[in-house]
């Protein structure tokens, strides 16, 4: 006997790692988890430190495709005013919503934060 998947609530996006590699990722939008949560269920290597609260820029990455998301908002703009390798496209992967607006995004990681002594 066969169980069938609902897909109806899933959708794809697409995350580079930090060796170049694309993984093409499914999550479900019905459990109000973000990107980053979805990278860590698919043990990508996103640290998601502060546990998705905008406070450590682990998660940064690049959106490439031309998806419109909704705007940052001011703690996202704070952490990135403060992090490193930031441009234009840098985003928080933890404040980005798992939705059918995402469907197809595409993003590449952010290289790893790094901390002076
Ligand atoms: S997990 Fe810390 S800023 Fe996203």
């Amino acid at each position: 006997m066969s169980e069938e998947i609902d897909k109806t609530n899933c959708i794809q996006v697409f995350v580079q790692d930090r060796q170049g590699k694309e993984h093409i990722l499914e999550g479900p939008t019905d459990l109000g988890l973000n990107l980053m949560d979805l990278c860590k269920i698919h043990e990508l290597p996103m640290a998601g430190t502060c546990g998705g609260v905008a406070l450590c820029a682990s998660c940064q990455c690049y959106v490439v495709s031309g998806h419109v998301l909704p705007p940052k908002g001011v703690e996202e703009e704070n952490m990135l005013s403060e992090a490193f390798h930031v441009r234009q496209e840098s985003r928080l992967a933890c404040q980005i919503r798992l939705n059918s607006q995402i469907h197809g995004l595409r993003v590449i990681m952010a290289p790893e934060e790094e901390y002076g002594e």
